[in-house]
């Protein structure tokens, strides 16, 4: 079975969401970030603050190489993964995109306590998330095979998921 690859802005619940449909669906579960990690045996704000943002998605980006090779994966990318072409033509036509579309007033929300993402990491916190949403969401959208609305509970979502891809549970 071809990848199922989780895409959207950071906090819209890929991860969450990315770990309970494969539970459920009995595929496997691979965190991109989680993933990169291991491979460089550093967090990403250790990547990020030794080797700059180009340095980070280099890594991101053999990390979709890598992972494009393997079946039966749900993977939850990074926010800014699905935002480059060269990642996003690695998954297409193999793979199916799905964009977890939550709005930028939840995403927000969601962010606003957020210790651990090196983009985040700044006094105009709201301005950076607000902009880089805007630039980013007709990206997912035009990377995304599939849709699916990601503001409801984990629960929920996890469902339209499966039914929107129809897979098995
Ligand atoms: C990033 C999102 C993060 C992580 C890195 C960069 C981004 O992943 O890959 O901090 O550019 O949006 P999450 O979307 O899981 O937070």
């Amino acid at each position: 079975m071809n990848n199922i690859i989780l895409c959207g802005f950071m906090g819209c619940g890929k991860s969450t969401i990315g770990k309970s449909a494969a539970k459920k669906t009995g595929r496997h579960f691979v965190d991109m970030d989680e993933y990169i990690e291991k491979q460089a045996g550093k967090t990403v704000a250790e990547i990020f603050a030794e080797c700059g943002e180009e340095g980070f998605r280099e890594l991101e980006h053999e990390a979709c190489t890598e992972l494009s090779k393997k079946r039966n994966l749900i993977v939850a990318t990074g926010g800014g993964a699905l935002t480059f072409k060269r990642n996003v033509e690695v998954f297409r036509g193999t793979d199916t995109i799905v964009l977890l579309d939550v709005p930028l007033r939840i995403i927000r929300l969601r962010l606003r306590n957020d210790k651990k993402r090196p983009l985040l990491q700044r006094p105009d916190r709201d301005k950076v998330i607000t902009e880089l949403y805007n630039s980013r969401m007709p990206k997912y959208l035009a990377a995304a095979d599939v849709v699916v609305k990601g503001e409801s509970t984990p629960l929920k979502t996890t469902n339209s998921l499966i039914e929107a891809l129809n897979l098995r549970k």
